[in-house]
């Protein structure tokens, strides 16, 4: 029978550990506001907005002749919003209007989604998600949206490895350590995520899974804050996307283990695979993706993508990704078409894995 939760969202609580579930996957593992670009006048907006500031776009029947926000579902500092705003000045430039990126924290990135899904449909208020577009409908029997009737997807962005990562202070300096440790200390060793659904939960359910224990999870409001605790001891370790545990990794300031993907990281070359560290069937890349509501004309879908395909191509957005471990998708899966497509094969995907796992937001 399905195992029923209720979570609560941390931002900063060492101390008010939640001893989360026990997760049973089974042979089933597979698996602010802030003006980014002017290029013309200044304002800032939310979801929605609709302030026009007379500008000179002209992609789709005027579009755009305002601010566009770019809503991310985590938190500032946290890898969905790096990739954000990284794409979002050469988008910016492309469609020849500032890009205004919000950060709408909450429920595993639902909260933002199900306000994108309401607002209004002119392409003025853009929802970035990743991978937990495709496990919400698993996790949240209660959703306020439907991730394929709600939206019109614009395209694929990146995928980006994940790193398992520990505080220097933690014991273990090895994977195979790790593995040894956490199973003989699991009921008192702590494993911090971004929260429900995020993909640093579903990185450590397949860890606890594949090795067979059950750890106190500490969930956050994401990467941000539970990289600034994991950093400062308050919790032992985690697992997270490149994006944002490169720049740690490779100053010292956290330990790494071992990196999700069934290739080593460029950026990151002395960090095994999690396969060649013993756990191949703790493999997870994170996907990220571009939505507008539903009723959105598919000629501003169609600026969007564009602009998308722009900043893809982009020489510093391709270098700064690849300093941080990621990659651009390439422009074939950059289309609302293949984006779609594989949104629905990653539904199918983690539907029941999640499902088996007796995981649940609600
Ligand atoms: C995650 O674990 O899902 C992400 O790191 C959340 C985020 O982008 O902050």
């Amino acid at each position: 029978m399905r195992s029923r939760h209720s979570f609560v969202m941390r931002s900063t609580a060492p101390d008010a550990r939640h001893r989360l579930p026990v997760v049973r996957l089974g042979a089933l593992l597979a698996i602010s506001a802030l003006v980014i670009s002017a290029c013309t006048g200044g304002g800032s907006g939310s979801p929605g907005a609709s302030s026009s500031d007379g500008g000179d776009g002209g992609a789709a029947g005027g579009y755009p002749d305002q601010n566009i926000t770019f809503v991310v579902p985590f938190s500032a500092g946290g890898p969905t919003d790096t990739v954000t705003r990284l794409i979002a000045e050469p988008m910016s430039e492309a469609l020849g209007q500032q890009i205004v990126v919000q950060n709408v924290e909450g429920a595993g990135g639902t909260v933002a989604a199900g306000e994108v899904s309401q607002a209004a449909a002119d392409g003025y208020t853009v929802l970035m998600h990743h991978i937990g577009m495709s496990t919400a409908p698993a996790l949240y029997s209660d959703l306020p949206y439907d991730p394929l009737e709600d939206f019109k997807t614009v395209g694929l962005v990146t995928e980006v490895p994940m790193t398992f990562i520990a505080n220097n202070d933690f014991e273990p300096n090895t994977f195979e350590e790790l593995i040894a440790y956490v199973t003989e200390n699991a009921d008192t060793v702590t494993y911090a995520h971004a929260g429900i659904g995020a993909a640093s939960q579903l990185c450590g359910l397949l860890f606890q899974s594949a090795i067979g224990v059950t750890l106190t999870e500490v969930p956050y409001e994401g990467t941000g804050p539970a990289l600034t605790d994991l950093v400062g001891g308050q919790v032992d370790f985690m697992c997270d996307q490149t994006t944002n545990t490169s720049g740690q990794i490779q100053a010292g300031e956290v330990k790494a283990y071992a990196v999700t993907t069934p290739d080593r990281v460029a950026s990151l070359p002395d960090i095994p695979t999690t396969e060649e560290a013993g756990l191949p069937e703790v493999q997870v890349g994170v996907w990220h993706g571009l939505y507008v509501p539903a009723d959105t004309p598919d000629e501003v879908v169609e600026a969007l993508t564009a602009a998308l395909q722009v900043a893809l191509e982009d020489q510093g957005v391709i270098d700064q990704l690849a300093e941080l471990g990621a990659a651009p998708v390439s422009l074939d899966r950059a289309t609302p078409e293949a984006h779609s497509a594989y949104l629905e094969e990653q539904i199918g995907v983690w539907g029941p894995i999640i499902e088996e796992a007796g995981v649940s937001a609600d």
